[in-house]
């Protein structure tokens, strides 16, 4: 809706910024259905990078939409623009020279897309925590499944709101069959590996 913008180049960019980091800054995305575990590897990822001197930043679903985003709800669009401001946020990040690690449900492909192609081909990874439904609703940490069964929360992913997983994803990361410590060990390999 704005127009009449015209972008300014500030003298310290990306490039400058990362070089004093000194590490790749890019968005490690975890999608995957409430209580699959995103938030709990997102957190004990960062804590790994942030032993190794990374200058990094965790965006969450539920603190997010505490603040930034108190005004959305669960309808599809809402779920779309949720997704559209953290990616923009995400971006933001990258340019200053941070890693940032996002745990949002992010149920649409197209949404998940969107993300990716606002960013530099190699900054946005993908990781999908892979846990069956029937897994999350068992765990149900937050009872939030068995308000959604009662019909207390609408539109609840999984229950009365899709959830389309990723086709390609980075990495897929099943915490209902592998060890909560070897996927922290699995993620922090493949971005030092991936190092760019
Ligand atoms: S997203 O779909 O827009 O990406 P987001 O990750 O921000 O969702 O928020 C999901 C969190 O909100 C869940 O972890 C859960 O605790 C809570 N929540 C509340 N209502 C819903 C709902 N209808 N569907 C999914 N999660 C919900």
């Amino acid at each position: 809706m704005s127009s009449n913008i015209i972008k300014h180049h500030h003298k310290i960019d990306r490039i400058k910024r990362s070089k004093h980091k000194k590490h790749p800054a890019k968005v490690l995305w975890f999608t995957g259905l409430s209580g699959s575990g995103k938030s709990t590897l997102a957190n004990r990822v960062e804590e790994e990078l942030f032993k190794l001197g990374w200058h990094t930043y965790l965006l969450d679903g539920d603190n997010i939409r505490l603040g930034l985003n108190s005004d959305l709800a669960f309808s599809l669009e809402d779920r779309s623009e949720n997704i559209r401001r953290v990616g923009e946020i995400s971006k933001l990040f990258i340019d200053a020279g941070v890693l940032v690690l996002c745990a949002f449900v992010s149920p649409l492909k197209k949404d998940r897309e969107f993300v990716k192609s606002i960013l530099k081909v190699d900054d946005f990874v993908e990781l999908f925590v892979d846990c069956p439904l029937e897994v999350c609703e068992q765990r149900d940490v937050k009872g939030l499944y068995a308000k959604a069964r009662a019909g207390e929360i609408k539109d609840f992913t999984g229950i009365s709101s899709p959830f389309e997983a990723p086709e390609n994803p980075n990495l897929k990361l099943q915490t209902h069959l592998e060890n909560e410590d070897d996927l922290v060990v699995k993620i922090v390999n493949y971005i030092s590996q991936n190092d760019v």
